[in-house]
């Protein structure tokens, strides 16, 4: 369970980019995060995945307050959640197989382990045969598609991705929401940000929407039509 109580965040320029957000993400969940750009959506992911600590506010992921967290704690939070960047954060002189097996190398799996583990994943997203590919080679929706099988591999409780249907047509993004949607059927808990909010009705789940910072909206159903 992810517990935020009156959560703020404030940059050192005075950029206040959450403001008393108040949250409860119960286990399994699927959570689409809206807001346009600037509403502080990537803010927020930061915070629960530990890169920025609140300001001011309490949050919990566990029951375990993160600013409170040290050195074990934080590693076990982090091999809970797998993470997807808005940016990817693909190796250019890897293969995608190599690029997947990194994270799970870390946390020194035996190789036959990574080997497998590596192939469920890939096939989780559709691309079973492309390990032995180069990111050059793959196009976008299907560069976002090895970036969702590389937070997933090791098993993470929670997956949470910065706008993954943020560069990639339609089709490609209605097939990512899809694979969330397994993933989420699979227990984890799913938090996907999304500038777009067309593309959350295409599920009927919970809709957190942010705007300047502040929880505006909070529901489960069809957002365009509540
Ligand atoms: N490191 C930072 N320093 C100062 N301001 C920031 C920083 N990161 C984000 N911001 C500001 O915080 C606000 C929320 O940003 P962000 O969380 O990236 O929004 P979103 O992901 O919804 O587009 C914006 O006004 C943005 O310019
Ligand atoms: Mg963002």
């Amino acid at each position: 369970m992810i517990e935020l109580t009156d959560v703020s965040k404030k940059f050192n320029d005075g950029t206040l980019a959450l403001s008393g957000v108040n949250l409860r993400i119960e286990d399994g969940e699927f959570i689409f995060l809206i807001g346009s750009s600037g509403a502080g959506k990537t803010t927020f992911l930061k915070l629960i995945l530990r890169e920025l600590l609140p300001t001011s506010g309490k949050l919990a992921i566990d029951g375990l307050e993160l600013a409170k967290m040290k050195g074990r704690d934080i590693l076990a939070l982090r091999r809970n959640i797998g993470f997807v960047f808005q940016d990817l954060k693909l190796l250019s002189d890897r293969n995608i197989y190599e690029n997947v097996a990194l994270s799970l190398e870390v946390l020194g799996k035996k190789p036959a382990d990574i080997k497998k583990e590596v192939a469920e994943v890939l096939n989780l997203v559709g691309l079973k045969d492309y390990g032995q590919m180069f990111p050059a080679q793959l196009s976008g929706g299907e560069l976002q598609r090895v970036a969702i099988a590389r937070a997933l591999a090791g098993n993470p409780k929670y997956l949470f991705a910065d706008e993954p249907t943020g560069n990639v047509d339609p089709a490609n993004g209605w097939k990512i929401i899809q694979i969330l949607d397994k993933v989420n059927k699979n227990g984890v808990t799913v938090i996907m940000a999304t500038h777009n909010s067309e593309i959350v009705d295409s599920l009927v789940r919970r809709v957190v929407r942010l705007d300047n910072g502040q929880v505006v909206y909070d529901k489960k159903g069809k957002y365009h039509e509540a």
